[in-house]
């Protein structure tokens, strides 16, 4: 296990079984970790941040040394304030690397003492999204399995209304 503080930054809207693979395997890789839950200006959230972090925290309770944390601003800064050097993103399939490789590098420029760190997905969850949960929920589809159950009641609760 390396000795370091990791942010695992998203947006979680909402938490999926593809997420947490990703913060699974980083808090058994770190010995502390950090889950940022931060505002993605592209992305209108279904969730408030705090329902967010909720399902989170109640999907990481098996995870030590872990803690879930909300920030409304730059991820760069969110790391430099939590004294953090390593940023770890999850990527899928090649269809991410663009997207996460302006993300990288962006944060490089703004923060060049931060490495991000990618970790690839599981095949199983290579096409997985919070998008694809919410388009199946809000149609109706079965998103067992996908999400776990907390997420999949929060999801029909929040849809019903
Ligand atoms: O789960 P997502 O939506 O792919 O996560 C993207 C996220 C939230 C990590 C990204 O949008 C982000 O870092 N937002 C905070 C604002 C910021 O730092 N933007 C500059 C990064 S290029």
């Amino acid at each position: 296990m390396w000795n370091d503080l990791a942010i695992c930054p998203g947006s979680f809207d909402p938490v999926t079984m593809g997420h947490l693979d990703i913060i699974e395997r980083t808090a058994v890789t770190f010995s502390r970790t950090v889950v940022a839950v931060l505002e993605n200006p592209a992305k209108a959230p279904l969730f408030a941040a705090e329902e967010r972090c909720e399902l989170l925290r109640r999907a990481t309770t098996h995870l030590e040394h872990i803690e879930i944390k909300h920030f409304d601003g730059l991820l760069v800064e969110f790391a430099r304030a939590q004294g953090a050097r390593i940023i770890v993103r999850g990527l899928r399939a090649l269809s991410d690397f663009e997207a996460e490789f302006q993300m990288a590098l962006t944060n490089k420029h703004l923060a060049p003492e931060i490495e991000t760190i990618f970790m690839v997905t599981r095949p199983e969850f290579s096409f997985l999204s919070s998008s694809m949960v919410k388009e199946l929920a809000r149609f109706g589809g079965n998103v067992k399995g996908l999400v776990l159950p907390a997420v999949e009641e929060a999801l029909w609760a929040k849809l019903q209304r």
